[in-house]
């Protein structure tokens, strides 16, 4: 059979996750020590409290049928959660569930934009967010993030036309892989840009609660016109640990919300109706052990930093999130040679920054997945190799 596929299915390229999973199989094949900071999947534990609603929901076979809707116990947990967290008031129908951000923003493509439309995406920023309009036919333009400028947009520098085009915008802070947190200025420019130009805007809140130094992260919707011109993604994947279980939350501009809505009751029938009880204890359960978390992270992230930068390879101290942004060592010009060469010499297993846009070349990503003490261990190997002697 000749089989003929889309011309969009072809245009994705093998992620650079399943390449560098390669290499850390190979590694370990030959029985070297692998330090696997490409991916994202936190490793702190789900606390018991939301594992424990998980198995008592398990127990109930009427809980094994499609669930259709989100329950109201869940839709009320966020409602309560983003009035007591962040200080906003939304309606239960301004709030629907996902199968987590990264499937969201995909599918809200459908929603917002027809083939040939503009969605505005920043680089380097997180893949599905070019993706996801690509895959609807659309057209993702980027817009550049500088350190000089704080990795924030300059709403001047974008083009009048690309503007008026444009038919969304998404916005991502505290920012992965930049790790940079957007100040109140920052939010109030990207409302007006919206309103300016009839642009609705989506703010992917994946880190709201990874910011460092014991600063509580903000909500878009905290905003005055917010919920005029936009949506706020708030997952539950890195606050809570709750990766594999795949949910999370679009909240705010009513219309949208239905427009989204829509879309996805034809593709999907609900979220699996244990998770919505876990998601309700989650929320309606105490939330120290997400401020311990963002604690530990920093001192993973400043071990990181401040330990690479002693052997040689300086590194700015980040702000937030899961991550460490780090300029590739002065020796070498290409991420993508030296991220190879660093997973062949050390096992330090790192993604290239042009893996989140071109404007990624000149750094590599750390995923904060090791305890303190094996952030040390790699410090060390790295130290060891050589690599870092000019
Ligand atoms: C910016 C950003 N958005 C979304 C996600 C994925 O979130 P979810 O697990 O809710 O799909 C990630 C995960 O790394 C992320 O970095």
């Amino acid at each position: 059979m000749d089989l003929v596929f889309s011309e969009r299915s072809r245009k994705i390229e093998e992620g650079i996750f399943v390449i560098l999973n390669e290499k850390k199989e190979a590694l370990l094949k030959e029985g070297r020590n692998v330090y696997n900071f490409s991916i994202g999947t936190p490793d702190f534990k789900v606390p018991g409290h939301i594992m424990e609603a998980m198995q008592e929901a398990c127990k109930e076979p009427e809980n094994y049928k499609y669930s259709i809707t989100d329950r109201p116990v869940m839709l009320e947990a966020v409602q309560e959660f983003y009035k007591n967290r962040f200080g906003v008031e939304v309606k239960t129908s301004q709030i629907m569930s996902m199968y987590g951000s990264q499937e969201g923003m995909a599918h809200i493509a459908v929603a917002l934009c027809d083939p040939g439309d503009i969605v505005l995406v920043p680089n380097p920023g997180y893949p599905v967010f070019g993706i996801g309009p690509e895959l609807m036919g659309a057209k993702a333009v980027t817009y550049p993030l500088y350190k000089e400028n704080h990795f924030l947009p300059d709403f001047d520098d974008i083009p009048e036309e690309t503007a008026k085009a444009a038919k969304y915008m998404i916005i991502s802070y505290p920012a992965n892989p930049v790790t940079s947190v957007a100040d109140d200025d920052f939010y109030e420019k990207a409302i007006a840009f919206a309103k300016k130009y009839n642009v609705v805007l989506l703010h992917d809140n994946a880190y709201a609660d990874l910011v460092y130094g014991g600063r509580q992260g903000r909500s878009f919707l905290e905003y005055p016109g917010a919920m005029d011109v936009g949506v706020e993604f708030y997952s539950m994947s890195k606050s809570y640990n709750m990766t594999g279980m795949r949910i999370s939350f679009a909240i705010g501009n009513e219309k949208v919300i239905e427009a989204f809505r829509k879309v996805r009751s034809q593709i999907d029938y609900g979220i699996f109706l244990p998770i919505q009880y876990a998601v309700a204890a989650a929320l309606n359960g105490p939330q120290d052990h997400v401020q311990e978390q963002a604690r530990q992270y920093e001192e993973r992230s400043r071990t990181l930093t401040r330990g690479l930068t002693r052997i040689g390879w300086e590194i700015p101290d980040g702000e937030a999130t899961m991550f460490v942004w780090a300029p590739i060592p002065k020796n070498y010009t290409s991420c993508e040679t030296f991220a190879l060469e660093l997973a062949e010499r050390t096992g330090v297993v790192v993604v290239p920054g042009t893996a989140f846009g071109d404007l990624g070349e000149g750094y590599v990503r750390f995923a904060l997945v090791y305890p303190v003490e094996m952030i040390e261990k790699a410090i060390r190997a790295i130290a060891e190799s050589g690599m870092l002697d000019v």
